[in-house]
């Protein structure tokens, strides 16, 4: 079923609301839109809904779900006590793109957790996400609504492309605002540390708690990653990806290289690097980082296989949101080279 929220009236989206909780309660899987990106939520409390999550995206088992909550109270119901400088950060950030690991108290069902002490929990600020979660009155366990492996939905029409058929229903909710998943932040240990760069960065953290770590896998592959799901292959275009720390002009001179040997390419740029740059096909993706951060995915997927034959993308400084940007980007590639 898909319900359409973008461009309808109240009465009916009340009504469509209310039809989606029921299938949540019920034990269904329905699509739905966050500030990030789209989710696919079941009920958290319900191993057998949960299950059903795991089984329309093809995803690892091993990889534990987000727990989705209305405020902070309903936070707290599926957590140990917490500590200061968490209650500082959920005062700071939520509703908002950040999740938080926290000690389970058991509320969720194991899969949820994938069977490890902690939960990870996130308070979306979303008005359809935000009634849909305060309708059900239960916590809503939801990954990204994306097949495993490919890029996150940042639009109703990304979800159905991938699991049409797979789920009981999508909200449709017009495109998500912050367009990267949420920052995801171990507060286990007495100095939180950032597992996923996302939506809220790192600076804007250390200005409510002072210093924040970064799980060191985040930099060093041979590191074992503290979130299961940041050793998997993630983000995965149609055709292989480039990712190229160089001048625009060092670029250029890469594309002419690959194109005399009979490839065609695709560029993913900033608008100020993607009006100098000549290509088989070339998507500016915005001038500010937060624009370039919205329109990642959808870009990901705009290249086809039989298009193009290589995505080329310009490398972009790790600061701010630009983290997460490149957490992705280096995900998504198949190199990353350095000219
Ligand atoms: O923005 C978002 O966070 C979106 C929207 C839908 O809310 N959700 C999302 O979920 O990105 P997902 O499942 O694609 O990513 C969840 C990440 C994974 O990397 C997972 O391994 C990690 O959070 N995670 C979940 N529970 C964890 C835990 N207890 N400890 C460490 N990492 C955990
Ligand atoms: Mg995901």
């Amino acid at each position: 079923k898909h319900w359409n929220l973008t461009n309808t009236d109240k009465t009916y989206s009340k009504q469509a609301m209310q039809e989606a909780a029921e299938l949540l309660k019920n034990g269904y899987t329905v699509a739905f839109p966050t500030e990030t990106v789209y989710g696919l939520g079941a009920d958290a409390t319900n191993e057998a809904a949960v299950a059903g999550i795991f089984q329309a995206k093809g995803r690892p088992q091993d990889n534990p779900l987000i727990a989705h909550v209305a405020n902070k109270q309903q936070l707290i119901q599926l957590v140990m006590e917490l500590s200061p400088y968490v209650e500082n950060l959920i005062d700071a950030f939520t509703p908002g793109p950040l999740t938080f690991v926290l000690p389970s108290n058991g509320t969720c069902a194991r899969n949820v957790t994938a069977g490890l002490s902690t939960i990870a929990v996130r308070i979306p600020d979303h008005p359809v996400a935000q009634q849909l979660l305060t309708n059900c009155a239960i916590p809503i366990a939801a990954p990204s609504a994306n097949i495993s492996g490919k890029p996150s939905p940042t639009v109703a029409g990304h979800v159905w492309n991938d699991l049409n058929g797979r789920i009981a229903g999508i909200l449709d909710g017009g495109p998500t605002g912050v367009g990267l998943e949420s920052t995801v932040i171990d507060c286990t240990q007495e100095i939180p540390v950032i597992l996923r760069p996302g939506g809220v960065t790192k600076e804007q953290l250390e200005e409510v708690v002072g210093t924040v770590m970064m799980d060191p896998a985040l930099a060093d592959q041979k590191e074992q990653p503290k979130s299961p799901g940041m050793k998997y292959t993630h983000y995965s275009p149609e055709v292989p990806l480039w990712l190229v720390d160089g001048s625009a002009q060092g670029i250029q001179e890469m594309i002419n290289q690959e194109q005399k040997r009979g490839l065609r390419i695709g560029i993913l740029a900033s608008v100020k690097t993607a009006r100098v740059l000549k290509a088989d096909e070339i998507i500016p993706l915005g001038e500010t980082m937060r624009e370039i951060a919205a329109n990642l995915y959808e870009a990901l997927r705009t290249f086809k296989q039989g298009e193009v034959d290589i995505i080329i993308c310009e490398a972009f400084p790790e600061e701010g949101i630009g983290q997460a940007v490149m957490n992705r980007l280096k995900k998504a590639a198949s190199t990353h080279l350095t000219l």
